[in-house]
C-alpha cells in the first residue's frame, strides 16, 4: 500500500478537518448532505436564496428553513457559516467564498446542489425564452459560476472535491421538461471538462445523479411533487410510476444522495474524478 493510500476509515469521521459549501441548503437533498457531511466531521457554510423566485411556480426554501438546517447541522457538532445568496448573482457567490476563507481557511469541498425543477410541464416550442432562460440560469449557470468562485482556491491548494448534483434527467430524456433535461445535460458536460480542467491541480469534479428522490418530511423535499405538479398527474400516480421504473422499485431516499455525495467528498475517493455516478436504483441501466 502507498504511503499516501486512503486509511481504514472504520469508525473515524470521514471528513473531519473539511471545510463544505452546500448550495441549496435550506431543505431537501441539500439539507441530507448538509447533514451527512457534519455527521463526518465538516465544516459548513450552507448557501441557499432562502426565497422564493419569480418565474418558478413553487416556494423555494425559506430563511427558517435554512436556519434549521444550520441548527441540525450545529448540534451534530459542525461549524457553520449560513449565507443567503442566490447562485445566479457571481458577486455574491465570490463574496461567499471569500467569507468561508476567512472563518475557515480554505474550502475543501463544494457540493452544487442548488436547482428549480420548474417551470416546466411543457413541450420545447411552448417553452416562452424567460422560462428557458431561467431554468438554464439557476440550473446549468448556477454550478458554473460556484465554480468559477472556488476553483482558484482549490487549484491554489492543489486539493479540493466538486460534487454537480446532476440527475438522471443529465443522461436521458423525461417528456415535457426540455430545459431541466438541458441544464442537467449540460451539469454532466461542465463536469467532465472541468474535471480534466483541474486534474492536473489534484481537484476533482464529479456528478450525482439521483434517480426519483422521495419528498421525505425529515428534509422538507417537494421536488418529487412539483414536477408532479408540473406533468398534472396526482403525486401518487406519479411515485408509482417511478416506483415500476426504478428496477429496485424503490424511490430514492434523500440520505442515499448524501452517503454518495460524502463519499465523492472525501478522501476514499481520491483517484475517482469526471465520473457520473448514478444513484437511481438501476433506472438507467435498462
Ligand atoms: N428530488 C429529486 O427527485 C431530484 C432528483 C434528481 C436530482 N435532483 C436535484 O437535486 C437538487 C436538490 O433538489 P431537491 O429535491 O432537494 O429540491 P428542493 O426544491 O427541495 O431544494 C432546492 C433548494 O435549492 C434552493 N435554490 C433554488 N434556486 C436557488 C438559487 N437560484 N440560488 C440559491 N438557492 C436556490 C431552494 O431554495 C431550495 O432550498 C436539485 O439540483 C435537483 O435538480 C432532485
Amino acid at each position: 500500500m502507498s504511503a499516501d493510500a486512503p486509511t481504514s476509515t472504520a469508525g473515524a469521521a470521514r471528513l473531519a478537518g473539511k471545510t463544505a459549501i452546500v448550495t441549496g441548503a435550506a431543505r431537501g437533498i441539500g439539507r441530507a448532505c448538509a447533514t451527512a457531511f457534519a455527521a463526518q466531521g465538516a465544516d459548513l457554510v450552507l448557501l441557499d436564496r432562502a426565497e422564493d423566485l419569480p418565474g418558478v411556480p413553487y416556494p423555494l426554501g425559506t430563511a427558517s428553513q435554512l436556519a434549521h438546517t444550520v441548527t441540525l447541522c450545529r448540534d451534530l457538532g459542525a461549524a457553520v457559516l449560513p449565507v443567503r445568496a442566490d447562485v445566479r448573482d457571481l458577486a455574491a457567490l465570490v463574496a461567499a467564498v471569500e467569507q468561508a476563507c476567512e472563518r475557515f481557511g480554505t474550502v475543501d469541498v463544494l457540493v452544487n446542489n442548488a436547482g428549480i425543477a420548474a417551470p416546466s410541464g411543457k413541450t420545447a416550442d411552448e417553452i416562452t425564452e424567460d422560462e428557458w432562460s431561467l431554468m438554464i440560469d439557476v440550473d446549468l449557470s448556477g454550478a458554473w459560476r460556484m465554480t468559477k468562485a472556488v476553483g482558484g482556491v482549490m487549484t491554489a491548494r492543489r486539493a479540493g472535491s466538486i460534487v454537480n448534483v446532476a440527475s438522471t434527467a443529465g443522461l436521458v430524456g423525461y417528456r415535457h421538461f426540455a430545459g431541466y433535461v438541458a441544464a442537467k445535460h449540460g451539469i454532466v458536460g461542465l463536469t467532465r471538462a472541468t474535471a480534466l480542467d483541474y486534474a492536473p491541480m489534484k481537484v476533482r469534479v464529479n456528478a450525482l445523479c439521483p434517480g426519483s428522490v422521495r419528498d421525505d418530511h425529515a428534509v422538507e423535499g417537494r421536488m418529487l411533487s412539483e414536477i408532479a405538479r408540473s406533468l398534472d398527474v396526482p403525486v401518487a400516480e406519479h411515485e408509482e410510476t417511478f416506483l415500476q421504473a426504478q428496477p429496485m422499485n424503490a424511490l430514492i431516499e434523500p440520505e442515499d444522495v448524501a452517503a454518495a455525495a460524502v463519499w465523492l467528498a472525501s478522501d476514499e475517493s481520491r483517484q475517482v474524478t469526471g465520473s457520473v455516478l448514478t444513484v437511481d436504483g438501476g433506472f438507467t441501466t435498462r
